[in-house]
């Protein structure tokens, strides 16, 4: 395309040439081409280790006096474990919390890795007022694990 000098036409004169100047139409093919990304490639969510829950459920034994969980847990001393991982603290059906409990579940405290580790490391000093009893476990690994464990529990 050659670039005449620029002339002004008059608004009378009908501008002359039109030709050759007709784009190629945008080609759909561009969109498919680029690549998927930030298609997620980690295999986390594959499920929990077999290892670790594995070792989650020898772990399993320091709760047991007062948790069950599996298929045909029920509350004892302490509420039924069964899908707590994901779950607002406080809320399995027909047991009794602690006010303690019951507040932070309805100030929306959810069960996840994060905050079963502080709750499980010092349940007392991670909730004031709860009525769990237990002194707390040492290892992060043992922390780990028995979450591992219950995350691998279904409902
Ligand atoms: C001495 C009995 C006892 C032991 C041992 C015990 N718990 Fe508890 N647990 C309780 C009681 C009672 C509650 C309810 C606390 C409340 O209402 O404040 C509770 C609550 C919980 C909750 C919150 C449940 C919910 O529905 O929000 C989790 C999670 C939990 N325990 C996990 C564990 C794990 C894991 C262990 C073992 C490492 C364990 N507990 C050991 C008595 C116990």
């Amino acid at each position: 395309m050659r670039n005449r000098p620029k002339r002004r036409w008059r608004a009378t004169s009908p501008r002359p040439r039109k030709t050759r100047q007709a784009k190629p139409p945008p080609k759909a093919a561009d969109a498919e081409a680029a690549p998927s990304e930030g298609a997620p490639v980690e295999e986390a969510s594959a499920g929990p280790d077999p290892e670790l829950v594995a070792a989650g459920e020898r772990v399993f034994k320091k709760c047991a006096a007062c948790h069950q969980v599996g298929e045909n847990a029920t509350n004892r001393s302490g509420p039924k474990l069964n899908g707590i991982v994901g779950r607002t603290a406080g809320t399995v059906e027909g047991f009794r919390y602690s006010g303690a409990m019951e507040e932070a579940g309805a100030n929306g405290l959810v069960w996840d890795h994060e905050s079963l580790a502080g709750f499980l490391a010092d349940p007392r000093g991670y909730m004031k007022g709860t009525k769990m009893s237990f002194a707390g476990l040492r290892s992060e690994e043992d922390i780990a694990a028995i979450t591992a464990f219950l995350e691998a529990q279904g409902e």
